[in-house]
């Protein structure tokens, strides 16, 4: 039976200058700003959020220091912090790393007696949320669509390794997507959260719960991935591209929110918590390996046929994400990414078990056995 679909929160803004948003329609007494690294300080985009709070006359307090893949002593912190702050507004300025994080602390903010991460991972469904603070997030990346998701990732980093958590209790409430905060974005995370975001889409659209209104999104999102991340990646002023992309990435992500993912999150997910290899670099090397597994199935088959053909690649879509790897400066092959090969090699069944294992798994068009995955985790290593 199809499930009910929500696409986002309950405000969803996007367009450039959309941030303005806050000091408009934003209304809060205290907002807990939760950022990464210094990047949107020295890029101006924090003292506009912060401005833009203050003129709606609220205070603000910002948490810095999240990582990339976001550890829970990180989200621990965060979460005192909020503790000892109260504030009625979370906001979250950053990309996927930094959504995820603040989404936790909010959970653990709202539920203090969730103190660890074994037990907000053991606690289906999450309490309700939203007792004490509404959450706003700002994505600075265009790709991992944690502004209109349900999902988080978290590395409990005494164990070292990666949980992802689903609950549409952690949908944003409100959603900025401003191109202008995308601008300052490295050329190659450029091109890796926006090969993330071109993930979702074409695995959204092949999932055994992909339905009509997802399916409209997830194609519409594909097309215009594949039309402007070159330009975003090849001049990142090229305001109309970084929008493009902003608004791209985010479709996808109420897709595959929705309709959940397939084997190439499994894979990306798995590798990613042995290897420090970012999320949506690995995403790309592995879609075109998944594409033609899963092209076994003649309805993934005839899927990424008709995406092929509306985007004009008679050659088929295996091919289109190849040639657009190769543009984008993403290697072909695991080992181009400099994995270690003897590491690789040792872990490749420990691998192909966890990936069977991801939540992802269980939507893919066709479930491979471990040996499969394990076939196809040294066929990505090598190449075909
Ligand atoms: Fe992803």
């Amino acid at each position: 039976m199809m499930r009910p679909m929500k696409l986002a929160g309950s405000e969803l803004m996007f367009g450039e200058g959309c941030l303005e948003y806050i000091k408009t329609s934003v209304h809060c007494k205290k907002a807990f700003i939760v950022i990464g690294g210094h990047a949107v300080e020295e890029n101006g985009s924090l003292a506009k959020v912060e401005g833009y709070f203050h003129d709606g006359g609220a205070e603000t307090f910002v948490f810095r220091g999240v990582e990339p893949d976001p550890h829970f002593s990180t989200v621990r912190r965060g979460a005192q912090s909020m503790l000892e702050q109260k504030p009625d507004m979370i906001c979250a300025l950053g990309g996927g790393s930094v959504m995820d994080a603040a989404k936790t602390m909010w959970v653990m903010y709202e539920r203090p007696e969730l103190k660890e991460l074994d037990q907000i991972l053991h606690t289906k469904p999450l309490p309700k949320l939203r007792e004490k603070a509404r959450f706003i997030c700002i994505p600075t990346t265009s790709g991992t669509a944690s502004e209109v998701s349900r999902s988080v990732v978290v590395t409990d980093d005494e164990k070292g390794r990666k949980h992802g958590i689903g609950d549409m209790e952690m949908m944003p409430d409100i959603a900025i997507c401003d191109p202008d905060v995308t601008k300052s974005m490295p050329q190659h995370v450029t091109a890796e959260t926006g090969m993330d975001a071109l993930t979702h889409a074409v695995e959204a659209l092949v999932s055994n719960r992909a339905n009509y209104v997802a399916d409209i999104l997830a194609t519409a999102a594909a097309k215009d991935i594949v039309k402007w991340l070159p330009r975003a990646y090849e001049n990142g002023d090229d305001i109309q591209a970084r929008e493009m992309m902003c608004d791209a990435s985010m479709t996808a992500g109420l897709a595959f929110t929705n309709v959940s993912l397939g084997i190439d999150h499994s894979m990306a997910q798995t590798i990613g918590g042995f290897f420090p290899i970012a999320h949506g670099r690995i995403c790309a090397i592995l879609l075109p390996y998944t594409i033609d597994w899963n092209s076994r199935s003649d309805y993934a088959k005839e899927r990424y046929s008709k995406l092929a053909a509306e985007m004009g690649a008679s050659y088929g879509l295996a091919q289109l994400v190849r040639d657009l790897n190769t543009r984008l400066g993403i290697p072909d092959t695991v080992k181009g990414a400099g994995i270690d090969e003897g590491v690789y090699m040792a872990n490749l069944q420990e691998m192909a078990e966890t990936s069977l294992h991801d939540g992802c798994t269980k939507t893919n068009p066709v479930i491979p056995t471990v040996s499969e995955f394990a076939e196809l985790l040294k066929k990505a290593y090598y190449g075909a």
